[in-house]
């Protein structure tokens, strides 16, 4: 049986999620509250910055297979299959995660669900979670047992969530059924036979291996880091440090690269929940190391606004800045929880004129942080610098001439906050070069 499919939440995931599932030939109805999104999405204009993605778009709403609606009676009718991909943020003031927007949509979907089907989570939620909704739904819904809950943790990293979502390295699934499993060979048949591996189990261990595979992937982000604090203390190299333990394959070179640290609408919020959701279970000794995973990442930062202070002559007083880079990471749009414009906000905080460019998240910035200056171009944002920092690692700013950079700055002072440039080339250009964790 082909399953109807719909896509509860149509940001980053759902937005992504909704396209490809169509690609693979699916019907798929995505449904949002936010209806200025659903009117773009529905005329086959991407909100978000994803590379491939606007083309599958395009591609699926012409052939029919792909609509965006508001109605959650239309798609309750439509679906077999029920996605949920809705945001859990951390809430305001405390660690833990906001999942009432998933208790909104199971409270706007259950109702109208007549006919069997399943629906299944893809947010990133604390422990425990599945199964209360999962209870909430059997409750709400007409049908009552005949609705059933999945949970399909996602793990597409945004740049490459196209090739992430057709192609994942595996698929989890917590299911309470053989039916509901079923289910989902089916939907995910042709990965499947492509090999993708696939772990079957119960909705916690489904719930802690997303959250456990962040936490890892900060962990060796801030390790390194914390390498690079050392290094700057001992005068030691970590760019050297790195590669020589990448060479080690039980360590493996990926985010092993010390610089700014992590930002983004994940990493950041995922461990901090994981942490307060520990300490609800009475098991936080288990997770106090990844408050010091927290705390370096955020201390890079600040040695960031330092390290661009101390080139700018001990002041931002009367000091022009220009940060290249405002997205979290490159090849994206998002700027949540972006370490680039953090530190852009700071250093304007304590007095420095602050200009940033970034080839995609420009306006994303520009509403979020009005009061800083931006330009159309890196060497336009570049004019009259006293300092240039460079805080996302997109190729454009990697590429960048040093002798063209130079002849429209006001001093060569260049603080690498990626560890992306060669140091060396732009040191014989006549650039006074800082990195994090760097001689
Ligand atoms: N962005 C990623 O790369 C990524 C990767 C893996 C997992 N996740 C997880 O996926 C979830 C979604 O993340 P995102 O980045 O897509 O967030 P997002 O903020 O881009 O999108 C969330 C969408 O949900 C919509 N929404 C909110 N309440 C709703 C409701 N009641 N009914 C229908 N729609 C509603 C919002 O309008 C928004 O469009 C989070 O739990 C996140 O941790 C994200």
């Amino acid at each position: 049986m082909a399953y109807r499919l719909t896509m509860v939440g149509t940001g980053y995931l759902g937005a992504t999620t909704s396209a490809c599932m169509a690609e693979l030939g699916f019907e798929v109805l995505g449904v949002d509250v936010d209806a200025e999104k659903i009117a773009r999405l529905q005329a086959g204009d991407l909100p978000i910055h994803e590379p491939g993605l606007e083309e599958i778009l395009r591609r699926n709403l012409a052939a029919g297979r792909l609509r965006f609606t508001t109605s959650f009676e239309e798609a309750a009718a439509f679906g077999d299959v029920h996605f949920l991909c809705v945001g859990t943020p951390q809430k305001a003031g405390e660690y833990g995660a906001d999942v009432s927007y998933l208790d909104a949509a199971i409270e706007a979907l259950a109702p109208h669900l007549q006919r069997e089907c399943l629906v299944v989570g893809k947010s990133t939620v604390p422990v425990g979670t599945a199964q209360r909704l999962a209870d909430k739904l059997v409750r709400l819904a007409p049908i009552g047992a005949g609705a059933e809950l999945a949970w399909n943790p996602e793990f597409l990293r945004e740049g490459y969530a196209v090739q992430d979502t057709l192609q994942p390295d595996r698929i989890v699934l917590g299911v309470a059924s053989d039916k509901a499993e079923k289910v989902m060979r089916e939907v995910y048949a042709s990965m499947l036979e492509a090999g993708t591996p696939m772990v079957i189990t119960d909705y916690p261990t489904a719930e802690l291996v997303k959250v456990a595979a962040n936490a890892f992937l900060a962990t060796k982000i801030s390790f390194i880091n914390a390498m690079a604090e050392v290094c700057e203390a001992a005068h030691a190299d970590v760019k050297q440090l790195s590669q020589a333990l990448s060479y080690d394959d039980r360590i493996g070179g990926k985010f092993l690269n010390a610089g700014l640290g992590f930002g983004g609408g994940c990493l950041p919020k995922d461990i901090r929940a994981f942490m307060a959701r520990a300490g609800e279970l009475g098991a936080d000794q288990a997770l106090t190391f990844l408050r010091e995973v927290d705390a370096i990442n955020m201390r890079r930062r600040a040695r960031m606004v330092d390290l661009a202070r101390e080139l700018a002559g001990g002041s931002f007083r009367g000091c022009s800045l220009t940060v290249l880079g405002a997205a979290f990471k490159p090849n994206s749009d998002d700027i949540r929880d972006s370490p680039a414009l953090d530190v852009a906000v700071k250093i304007s905080e304590q007095g420095g004129r602050v200009t940033v460019y970034d080839p995609v998240a420009q306006e994303n910035a520009r509403r979020a942080h009005p009061h800083l200056s931006y330009g159309e171009s890196a060497l336009e944002a570049a004019r009259g610098a006293h300092v240039v920092l460079l805080l996302t690692e997109w190729r454009e700013f990697i590429e960048l001439d040093p002798e063209a950079l130079g002849s429209v700055v006001a001093s060569r002072k260049m603080v690498d906050g990626r560890n992306a440039l060669d140091a060396e080339v732009w040191r014989n250009a006549g650039w006074h070069y800082r990195a994090l964790g760097r001689p």
